[in-house]
């Protein structure tokens, strides 16, 4: 069977965009298809609540519609039937995967039992992966963390999930309680390599092509997924696939402006009006932090009190495009 974390023909691992909800979300997905560089995209958490109604949840999940990227779906929930049912109906919209989410660490998921509480009892991660297992044909794979509250049941969970018969695990390795804060120990990404049999993708603090090439060396792990590192640089995959390649990449503007362009379609379609301005903020509050060239720029554009994203984007995208035209490489 073909794998489905191919490297590209330049030995380029599998690259894949994190599930974010909130930041990461439709809108961003959108704008980062745009520009492409990664292999495949996952959708933020659906929830699937103990009271669910299928038809209309499946509403929720739309693939890629101007790229061929394909867009996997991540369920949330702790209902083995209920996640089945929702799998089925993933199915038939033709998601090219499931994802079982069993790291969210937000409370009010952990709470009901679903996210991170999976990983409080390997058996009962097993049941609602194998669910979602024997309900389709679709791959079915799973993202975990390191643990919950520390990381007694990594070996547990990790054998658990594998024994369900999902197709591959993601691992963020930190436990529920490290939130987003500790750095990420890439040491449980190696150890869950020499454990398994399926193939693991490592995730979590790739920032930079030297981190992504780091990780591979550290774990080998079989392809990389990254989060954060692609809002604050949209052009991370491009760089990491160039690096494979052997060759220089430099992000042009006008990407980066198709990138804006199809944010703001994004949020025109779903964004009340009067919260554009604070969610495009939200979107630059990450975009480029850390680039020196950008700084004194970026505090300007995060100041700015516009009330419409016309006025915003009037005086920001001039601000972006002066310090970011300075980082070497960088062109129009
Ligand atoms: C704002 C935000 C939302 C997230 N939402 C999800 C989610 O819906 N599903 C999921 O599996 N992980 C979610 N994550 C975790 C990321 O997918 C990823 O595992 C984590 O951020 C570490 O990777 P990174 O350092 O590349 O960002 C989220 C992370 C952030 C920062």
């Amino acid at each position: 069977m073909a794998s489905l974390l191919p490297r590209d023909s330049k030995g380029c691992p599998y690259l894949l965009l994190a599930p974010m909800e909130g930041v990461g979300d439709r809108c961003f997905r959108k704008a980062m298809a745009s520009i492409g560089g990664f292999d495949e995209a996952v959708t933020d958490f659906l929830r699937v609540p103990a009271n669910a109604h299928i038809e209309s949840l499946a509403k929720k999940y739309e693939p890629f519609e101007t790229t061929p990227i394909p867009l996997a779906v991540q369920l949330m929930g702790s209902d083995p039937e209920l996640l089945a049912a929702m799998a089925v109906a993933m199915e038939k919209k033709q998601a090219p995967r499931i994802d079982l989410n069993c790291g969210c660490p937000s409370n009010t998921v952990t709470g009901k039992g679903a996210g991170s509480s999976l990983l409080k009892d390997p058996e009962f991660l097993h049941e609602n992966a194998q669910a979602l297992v024997r309900a389709v044909s679709t791959p079915v794979t799973l993202k975990m963390r390191s643990g919950y509250e520390d990381t007694s049941l990594f070996q547990e969970n990790l054998l658990a999930a594998q024994e369900s018969g999902v197709k591959y695990i993601t691992l963020h390795p930190r436990t529920k309680v490290d939130g987003y804060g500790p750095p990420a120990k890439w040491e449980y990404i190696a150890q869950a390599k020499d454990l398994l049999k399926i193939p693991v993708v490592g995730n979590g603090d790739i920032l930079e092509v030297k981190d992504a090439l780091a990780m591979l060396k550290q774990t080998s792990c079989d392809a990389l997924m990254i989060g954060r590192g692609s809002i604050i640089n949209p052009f991370i995959f491009h760089q990491i696939r160039a690096h494979f390649h052997g060759r220089e990449f430099h992000p042009k503007w006008n990407d980066l402006l198709t990138y804006f362009s199809v944010y703001l379609e994004e949020i025109a379609d779903e964004v009340p009006q009067k919260i554009r301005v604070s969610k495009l903020k939200q979107l630059m509050s990450f975009q480029f932090k850390g680039n020196v060239d950008l700084l004194e720029n970026r505090q300007m554009i995060l100041r700015l009190q516009c009330t419409t994203v016309e006025e915003f984007l009037t005086i920001s995208l001039p601000l972006l495009k002066e310090g970011w035209l300075k980082t070497p490489g960088n062109q129009l």
